[in-house]
């Protein structure tokens, strides 16, 4: 089966044609990020009217890349939630329109799904069951995967996601949306152990996350270190907090991940999400996952932040497996994982 995956979530339009043979035949991205830089995040009515303008034109380019007619697709899979309203209507008015034109079946897919199922597109993708760490700008959780759709929630974040804990605290330090890239880049030039930043809700058992907290500790110390500096934050400070604050954040997810593993009985760990492109992250899940005689698997990383790929794969298993949706231009932007139907007979 090949399927035209679509993904209109945030401020990425993402297009890929997967085909349950071959793989990944092509794939193409738009990211918007430049145009919403100067508003310190995403404009949702902006982040529509960008979709609008690029989706046509990157359908055209994947269907080039691949060497695909209509007739060559067997059904199109965009993402129907979570996300932005607006930009998830987009994504699902194309495809159920595309869909009608070329007579072809059409799924809504699930956007967190997308993520968890991306590591399938490597070479060497895990084998179910398996613990899942998702960790992106909207997302922290962590998931017992049996199979796809057979998903059990061991925890998730109280409050802020991971990602959203890295954009806002970069966004106290003056640096551009979305600021995680930004932090562990510079938290190369930290100064290891010059602050110690707390672990929220580690010394107490459960699987939840709080990120909240971390977010006022870097404005705190911001402050400190501007009183201390005639209001000033020199690079040097910025770098420093940086560092803290990703080590705080990765070994806060680190312990949370082995308490799963070790509560589940799973060797196998898979992260994904856009903070799964984090190198101190990925490192240090290995050397734990080393120790504990088990492996850790994520996407490449243009597939940890929102693509296309993710959707037209997690869109095959399903559409393969007899699933599709009616003619309705339907989203859901807000949409639990744990109530997608499973999928038992898989292709
Ligand atoms: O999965 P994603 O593209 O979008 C959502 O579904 O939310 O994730 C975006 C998030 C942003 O918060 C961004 O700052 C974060 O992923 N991110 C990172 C890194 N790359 C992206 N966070 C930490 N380190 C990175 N290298
Ligand atoms: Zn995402």
């Amino acid at each position: 089966m090949r399927v035209l995956g679509i993904e209109t979530s945030c401020d990425e339009t993402g297009l890929a044609i997967y085909d349950s043979e071959q793989g990944l035949l092509a794939h193409a991205l738009y990211s918007q990020i430049d145009m919403h830089i100067p508003y310190g995040g995403v404009v949702p009515e902006l982040a529509s009217r960008d979709h609008v303008r690029k989706l046509l034109p990157l359908t055209k380019e994947v269907m080039t890349k691949a060497n695909c007619q209509a007739e060559d697709i067997d059904a199109i899979a965009y993402t129907a939630g979570p996300g932005l309203i607006g930009a998830l209507m987009v994504g699902a008015s194309t495809a159920q329109a595309l869909s009608l034109a070329w007579d072809k079946p059409c799924l809504g897919v699930h956007h967190m799904e997308g993520h968890l199922l991306a590591p399938m597109l490597e070479e060497t993708p895990p084998e179910f069951p398996f613990v899942a760490l998702l960790v992106s700008g909207g997302h922290t959780q962590l998931i017992e995967v049996q199979g796809i759709g057979q998903y059990q929630m061991l925890g998730e974040s109280i409050d802020d996601a991971a990602g959203e804990a890295f954009d806002k605290s970069a966004k106290m330090m003056d640096l551009p949306y979305p600021g995680g890239p930004h932090i562990a880049r510079i938290a190369a030039q930290g100064t290891p152990d010059k602050y110690t930043f707390p672990r929220p809700m580690t010394n107490r058992p459960g699987l939840d996350f709080s990120f909240s907290g971390l977010k006022t500790f870097t404005l705190n110390t911001i402050e400190a270190e501007k009183g201390a500096n005639d209001g000033v934050l020199t690079e040097q400070a910025r770098a420093d907090i940086a560092l803290a604050f990703q080590e705080a954040v990765v070994d806060t997810l680190v312990i949370k991940c082995k308490r799963a593993l070790k509560q589940t009985g799973q060797k196998r760990l898979v992260i994904a999400g856009g903070v799964s492109a984090n190198q101190y992250l990925r490192q240090q899940l290995e050397n734990t996952l080393k120790g504990m005689g088990g492996s850790v698997y994520y996407p490449r990383n243009e597939f940890c932040t929102d693509n296309g790929a993710m959707i037209a794969y997690a869109g095959c298993q399903r559409l393969s497996a007899g699933q599709f949706s009616d003619k309705q231009i339907k989203v859901q932007p807000r949409w639990p994982l744990t109530d997608l139907p499973p999928v038992t007979d898989t292709e």
